[in-house]
């Protein structure tokens, strides 16, 4: 079996599929017979030098050996052109926002899993790739905002005068916005934080910061993976009653999501006019149509005296943790992929199944498909 690990070619992403630690590990999946070929300089932009995989068994290579491998791992899909029919791709293909992609993928026959589909279930956890990155992107955005802040973090008590620590408001308790807390707590801010889901009070309370809870008259499933979509009034219930406290902040971390639609808009314009000047909003749902209504993927704007982040693949800015984890998510999906040493597709399992998004020709993925509608 030849694995081929290609150098991304996206606009900014300096990750990369496989670490050299992660080349041995891969080699265990298979027992015997597993060549690695990594397009020379793959992980040049992540802080992997060639000679590293080399020291590993992996092969160095130019990028058409690379891609011509049965079974791909990358981080973005590559473009299907260069890819030969029937190749197995595993990869991010962002398949809900992007499903055209998925549409040319099918369309060179290749097969590819696109592992943001993958089943929110324990077993799947060491493959989760939107746990992995999320919780590296939570952190850099607290970074990010404490970086551009006019004031600190911490109380500070000075023979020049005391500092009052600063107010940070984290909206979304996911993965990303539970580390968001838990880094914005170590850095000594105070952190309040809201979730439509009743149970990341706890959670949020147990990292110390203070959850906030609004009556919108909606009733969220108890336990259930992700919020339910809000009606139009809802959302505009939300807003009025979440503007005092964020105007109250001087922080505003958002991470609202709902998977396969466009971020809940939580932010609107007039609310940041009248927030403090100085304040930082980080949008981290910038690029799937944002929180804040100010916001702009990759760009910060700043209206009314408040910095408004809409940061662009935050994981890639911290690429040399995001690769290393990415590429044991990969080890780990592949774990359950391969048995005695081929790719054996179980379509009875459903970590295989549901990431499944293209084989045959065909788009396999009914959320795809849909998407595609
Ligand atoms: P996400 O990135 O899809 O969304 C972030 C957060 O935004 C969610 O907590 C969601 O409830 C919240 N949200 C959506 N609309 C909102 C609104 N209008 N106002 C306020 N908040 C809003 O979520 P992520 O980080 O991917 O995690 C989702 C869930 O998956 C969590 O419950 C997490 O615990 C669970 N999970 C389970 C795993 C497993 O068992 N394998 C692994 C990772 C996560």
């Amino acid at each position: 079996m030849r694995v081929g690990i290609p150098k991304e070619t996206a606009t900014g992403e300096t990750r990369v599929a496989a670490v050299p630690d992660s080349i041995t590990k891969l080699g265990r999946i298979w027992r015997t017979g597993l060549e690695v070929v990594i397009e020379r300089g793959a992980g040049a932009a992540s802080g992997f030098l060639d000679e590293q995989y080399e020291a590993k068994g992996a092969m160095l290579v130019d990028r058409s050996e690379a891609l011509a491998a049965p079974l791909v791992l990358a981080v973005n899909p590559p473009d299907p052109a260069e890819l030969a029919e029937g190749t197995t791709l595993v990869c991010m293909a962002d398949p809900l926002r992007e499903p055209a992609r998925i549409q040319a993928l099918a369309e060179r026959r290749l097969t590819c899993f696109s592992l943001e589909l993958l089943p929110r279930i324990s077993r799947a956890q060491s493959m989760d790739v939107l746990s992995s990155m999320a919780n590296v992107a939570g952190y850099k955005a607290v970074l990010l905002a404490a970086a551009r802040a006019p004031k600190l973090f911490p109380l500070m008590m000075t023979a020049a005068g005391t500092v009052r620590p600063a107010k940070v408001f984290v909206l979304g308790v996911g993965v990303a916005g539970l580390q968001a807390i838990a880094t914005a707590k170590r850095l000594g801010a105070m952190v309040e934080a809201y979730d439509l889901r009743p149970e990341t009070k706890e959670q949020v309370e147990s990292l110390g910061a203070r959850f906030i809870e609004f009556d919108l008259g909606v009733e969220q499933e108890a336990g259930a993976v992700y919020a339910k979509e809000l009606t139009e009034d809802q959302k505009q219930l939300q807003a009025s009653l979440m503007a005092k406290v964020i105007q109250a902040a001087d922080i505003v971390i958002t991470t609202a999501q709902v998977p396969g639609r466009r971020a809940p808009m939580l932010i609107p314009a007039d609310v940041v006019a009248g927030m403090k000047p100085g304040s930082v909003i980080v949008d981290m749902a910038a690029d799937s149509g944002g929180n804040c209504a100010l916001s702009e993927p990759g760009r910060e704007v700043i209206e009314h005296g408040v910095i408004v982040i809409g940061p662009a693949n935050l994981p890639a800015s911290v690429a040399n943790t995001t690769s290393q984890l990415y590429a044991n998510n990969l080890v780990a999906y592949l774990g359950a992929l391969v048995k005695e040493g081929e790719i054996a597709i179980d379509l009875e399992d459903e970590v295989v199944r549901e990431p499944m998004v293209c084989r045959g020709g065909e788009v396999t993925n009914e959320r795809v498909k849909e998407a595609l509608k």
